[in-house]
């Protein structure tokens, strides 16, 4: 399919297009082997680029036809796409191809999915729509008109005519072609309106296929808060008469901002309280909110090359998180960020993955859409947030719509309008945008008549094609406790800009307990050397929400360390602690639900790595194992209370109160299934009336060796939905032992509803399998082949989420000889196939390192 060498694109070699698009018309004649694409688009030289040839992006097209101003022209075809000669004036380009759509399994530019015509289009998708410079600084208007006997036909911005067979839209908004999307399909709208607060009325449509129209309600209030709460936080307003949203069965990921017509995953935005758990619902409103934020930042104001995606992706990641905590809890949205960046960003910046936050060099663009260039993109944001403070932040963010509306921006942009209103200079805070890996930040203590000292240091770890790092700006949010418990100190960031520096508080009665890092006011791997008993008493005291959750996370992970490395018996200081903070009932039960958690076992293998030991994954798993059963008997009495508090008794609600309940309550049924064998969970299920509670009784039973009964009356009843039914493959995977977990998912691989060509389907198996540490590396390597076999198989079909699920193995050098030698063999047989999409080879020539 692709070329043998591949071609590397580098930010250094940017330059600007040579020619200004002023309009474009495209006409859609629809049909699933041959659609009709006519495109008239209006060309004229860019004065800052003069003399380039006309170059236009397209792969995959048959040209029919093309003319310049009128004249048939028979341009030079390649599969990247065209080039012509162009008059050094103003000039119409048209053209005419033929696509696809239903041949198109990758999902990416015009597709069909269960008979409805959508598209994808960013980063690349466009040039396989039409010929076209698809690229994001070359912004137009776009006229659409598409004829198609479908009942509903989209495309972005507003509707101009619309009659039998046809319809007409114009988004007078220009914009790159990476934000085009066309819908066509027989689809019900769920609709609702919005006045902005200028006054606008905004028609909104969340349209989904019938008989979907019952899980349209929670989405479309999610998206009237998002307006609100852009209007209020960042006085940003909506900009179109109508707002569209599209769910989609087969998407590659969440969704996608297409000027006024988002495409979502109908995972994304379908919810439901018989069909959605908590988690879902909070995340549906977050994806929601991000794509809508998008408008601003990442439409209105874009990004001038790929390398800048973190442009718009770290700020509307920034934004969203925001959004949630002011609509939920912000404590809590915080752990969950940071279980989320440790659990997918940590691995990737700390093995051959790891690129910065703005990449300097890609081949397939795709494979930087990743935890780096998002989630620590987001906490970039929140660094320079918390360096300039509020008031600066919310002046700069004003200065950034103010003076960028309307163009293709670059960070060294973004960072300029912070400089301007702070007066500050962030050469220095740059380099969170130019190196890779996750620093290390090491705490000293030292004590002396009435004088404390932290002396912090930096280190940040050689990473891919980076031997040597600078010290980078860390912002280390600090407060002391007395040791009776009282806040001597209150929180105070501390600007670390050296290699190593001292900070010192003067004054103090006695010695106190340093709380370091609150708030998780940086990307950094923590280095502080605390005993148990201070880690205690930081989790009994500490005022920061974080840091006290941290304590006990620390603490329970210095316990399950200990156990794997020296064999030692559970902690009871840790335990001792833990039942003190859950016996507390003027805590939040979603705090305290987290309270309950662990590092994840990935988690405990990079620190027995960080430590110079080979991790043992079943060594890891069977620890855990040991602890959480400790912890179940060791907080028996406890339970029954904690069930009683974690009861709802009123009508469901997905809010934050509801759904702390219910996570305290499944946190404790997982437990207490420990020590009752099911018999509780069994209950649960039958009464279960939400899946929240369906779903966590049902992986108790299963953890607990049971629940045959119960999974094949989840599966009778939810057959006819194919979101519920994923989550009935991915339960089993996930709830499976170590030693069957592998072949649980080739069993699941095989029945009749496995539709590998369904993104979602294929990570319900296969992304349960990689998450599942001890199965994923058991001994034998037969989760390695079985990955490997079904990534060959889907490679042809779906570079995209091929290439994505690699990352499977992007650890696997953590790990001893024998599995080493396992994992690389299944890498060079996957290398090794002809015809490998440029997304899987690039991934997996980094990981081979
Ligand atoms: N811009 C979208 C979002 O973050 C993601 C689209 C990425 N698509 C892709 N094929 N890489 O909301
Ligand atoms: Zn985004």
């Amino acid at each position: 399919m692709r070329d043998a060498a591949p071609t590397t694109i580098h930010l250094k070699d940017y330059t600007p297009f040579g020619y200004l698009v002023d309009e474009v018309h495209l006409t859609f004649d629809l049909a699933p082997d041959a659609t009709r694409v006519t495109s008239r688009i209006a060309f004229r030289p860019n004065p800052e680029a003069p003399g380039h040839r006309f170059f236009l992006h397209g792969e995959e097209l048959r040209l029919i036809r093309a003319a310049i101003d009128g004249a048939e022209v028979t341009p030079e075809i390649t599969d990247a796409g065209l080039t012509c000669a162009a008059p050094d004036t103003p000039f119409v380009w048209e053209a005419e191809v033929e696509i696809a759509p239903a041949a198109n399994t990758a999902l990416e530019g015009l597709y069909l999915s269960n008979g409805m015509y959508c598209t994808q289009c960013e980063a690349e998708g466009f040039r396989k729509i039409t010929y076209y410079p698809d690229r994001p600084d070359v912004m137009s208007t776009f006229t659409v008109r598409i004829n198609g006997t479908h009942p509903v036909l989209l495309s972005n911005g507003n509707p101009v005519d619309s009659g039998e067979g046809f319809a007409e839209w114009h988004d007078p908004w220009p914009k790159p072609a990476y934000l085009f999307a066309l819908v066509a399909g027989d689809l019900v709208a769920h609709s609702d309106r919005f006045t902005t607060v200028s006054g606008r009325e905004v028609d909104l449509n969340l349209w989904v296929r019938p008989g979907d129209e019952d899980k349209c309600a929670f989405g479309m209030e999610a998206l009237k808060k998002s307006m609100r709460w852009d209007e209020e936080v960042y006085g940003r307003e909506y900009d179109l008469d109508v707002f569209n949203i599209v769910a989609v069965d087969d998407f590659n990921m969440g969704a996608m901002e297409n000027k006024g017509l988002n495409i979502f995953n109908s995972a994304a935005v379908l919810a439901s309280p018989e069909t959605s758990t908590d988690d879902n619902f909070e995340r549906i409103e977050a994806i929601i909110a991000h794509e809508y934020f998008h408008n601003w930042t990442g439409n209105r104001i874009t990004c001038r090359d790929w390398f800048q995606l973190c442009l718009k992706e770290g700020l509307t990641v920034f934004r969203d998180a925001q959004f949630t905590s002011d609509l939920r809890s912000a404590p809590v949205k915080r752990i969950r960020d940071v279980i989320d960046l440790r659990g997918r960003q940590f691995p990737e910046d700390q093995g051959p993955l790891s690129h910065p936050v703005r990449p300097e060099s890609f081949q397939e663009i795709n494979n930087f859409y990743t935890a780096t260039v998002y989630e620590k993109g987001a906490e970039v944001i929140g660094m320079l947030k918390r360096l300039v403070g509020d008031a600066a932040y919310a002046e700069a963010l004003d200065l950034y719509f103010a003076r960028h509306d309307g163009q293709a921006c670059t960070i060294e942009d973004w960072l300029k309008v912070f400089e301007d209103v702070t007066g500050r200079d962030l050469a220095q805070f740059k380099h969170w945008y130019s190196q890779a890996g996750t620093p290390r930040l090491t705490v000293e203590e030292a004590w002396q008549d009435g004088t404390f000292t932290l002396t912090l240091s930096q280190d940040t770890p050689a990473t891919p094609g980076q031997p040597d790092k600078l010290p980078q700006v860390i912002p280390v949010a600090v407060g002391l406790l007395n040791p009776n418990g009282d806040e001597v100190h209150a929180t105070e960031v501390l600007e670390l800009t050296q290699a190593r520096q001292s900070f010192s508080f003067e004054g103090l009665a006695a010695r106190p307990v340093a709380s370091v890092l609150r708030d998780f006011s940086a990307p950094v791997v923590l280095d502080h050397d605390l005993s148990p008993e201070q880690r205690a008493f930081l989790l009994a005291h500490d005022t920061d929400p974080f840091n006290r959750w941290e304590a006990g996370r620390s603490l329970a992970g210095q316990c399950l360390l200990d156990m794997i490395i020296e064999g030692t018996a559970p902690d009871t200081a840790y335990l001792d602690g833990l039942v003190a903070v859950l016996r507390d009932d003027g805590l939040d039960p979603a705090y305290r639900a987290l309270m309950l958690g662990l590092p994840s076992q990935s988690e405990l293998a990079a620190s027995l790595q960080q430590r110079g030991l080979t991790p043992d994954p079943q060594a890891i798993w069977d620890a855990t194992e040991t602890l959480r059963q400790a912890t179940a008997q060791h907080m028996q009495d406890l339970l029954p209370r904690l069930r009683a508090e974690a009861q709802v008794d009123a009508p469901f609600r997905p809010d934050a109160d509801q759904a702390g309940r219910r996570a305290l309550g499944s946190a404790t049924l997982a437990l207490l299934s420990r020590l009752d064998g099911g018999a509780q969970a069994a209950a649960d299920f039958t009464r279960a009336d939400n899946m929240s509670l369906q779903l966590s009784s049902l992986s108790c039973l299963l953890k607990a060796g049971k629940g045959e009964v119960e999974l094949a009356a989840f599966y009778d009843q939810w057959r006819g939905d194919r979101l519920v039914i994923d989550k009935w493959f991915g339960l089993q995977v996930a709830m499976a032992a170590p030693g069957q977990t592998a072949e649980t998912a080739r069993r699941l691989s095989a029945h009749a509803e496995f539709n590998w060509r369904n993104p979602n389907r294929f990570r319900a198996v296969f992304g349960a399998l990689a998450m599942h540490h001890a199965g994923f590396h058991h001994a034998s390597g037969a989760a390695y082949q079985l990955l490997a076999d079904w990534l060959i198989r889907l490679d042809p079909v779906n570079p995209q989420t091929t290439a994505r699920m690699c990352a499977a193995f992007q650890t696997w050098r953590r790990y001893d000889e024998g599995r080493q030698a396992l994992i690389g063999a299944q890498l060079d047989r996957i290398l090794a196939q002809p015809n490998l999409s440029r997304d899987t080879t690039e991934m997996l020539t980094r990981i081979r390192g």
